[in-house]
């Protein structure tokens, strides 16, 4: 079997104006020439995965915005809400191609499983029973296959106490199924629009730059990152259950 090739980009912050500037940044021209990038440079992809803060103003125009932006790529793509999203809008822009869903098996050595971890009413994030109970009986039936999870909000710290008060408010939900399952491999996110890398139990766990403005690392409090531009993460799965990334920057 060959390797599966994913990109991730996350947090674009789109509004129904592509004239919208959040912390210095036009959201819709940031996210285009990322998209653009991708769509001339990266060719061999075999899913394109959008983890959350789609759209910053919930509006069926932000979505249809994002919609233009992603005209032209032929893989599938799957789209997670974030804490800033609409999940009854996302839906309104999914066809055969955009997809909103919460698991896919990609081949016959991988699984994908998408969280939805909004939670109306607050910026943090939280695992519904549902979203779990799916995912345990994944992980009980596919045993042979390896499992990568993509999802919005963060289920450790990242060592920024501004952003970590913003995280996933039931993460032992997940950290129990990296114990019993080794075959979660990869646990992958957005929402703190900074790179990191850490582990879970036997689970790599990596956070992605935004498609707009950075935030810096290890920041006790609200601080945008003014020397680093906006990126994207490349993902390869190969057939033995490892996973290679890393992030590309404009
Ligand atoms: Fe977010």
């Amino acid at each position: 079997m060959t390797n599966i090739n994913l990109i991730q980009i996350t947090d674009l912050h789109l509004t129904k104006s592509k004239n919208t500037i959040i912390q210095g940044v036009n959201t819709y021209v940031s996210a285009k020439n990322v998209i653009n990038e991708i769509k001339t440079k990266q060719k061999k992809i075999d899913s394109l995965i959008l983890t959350g803060d789609l759209v910053d103003d919930e509006t069926d125009l932000g979505y249809q915005n994002l919609k233009t932006l992603l005209f032209g790529i032929k893989c599938p793509i799957y789209l997670i809400p974030g804490n800033h999203d609409s999940p009854a809008a996302i839906k309104s822009i999914c066809d055969d191609r955009i997809k909103f869903t919460n698991s896919f098996i990609l081949n016959n050595d991988w699984v994908m499983f998408l969280f939805n971890t909004k939670k109306i009413g607050t910026h943090s994030g939280i695992f519904s029973e549902d979203d779990i109970e799916k995912l345990n009986k994944l992980l009980e039936k596919h045993t042979e296959k390896n499992f990568i999870i993509f999802l919005h909000h963060p289920p450790i710290s990242i060592n920024s106490p501004w952003m970590d008060t913003m995280s996933i408010m039931n993460p032992n939900e997940l950290y129990s199924l990296t114990k019993k399952y080794t075959s979660i491999k990869g646990i992958f996110c957005g929402h703190v629009h900074q790179e990191f890398e850490s582990t879970i139990n036997n689970a790599k766990f990596y956070t992605t730059p935004s498609t707009c403005h950075q935030y810096k690392p290890k920041a006790d409090k609200f601080s945008l990152d003014l020397n680093l531009n906006a990126g994207y993460r490349y993902i390869t799965l190969k057939n033995d259950g490892e996973i290679i990334t890393s992030v590309f920057r404009l």
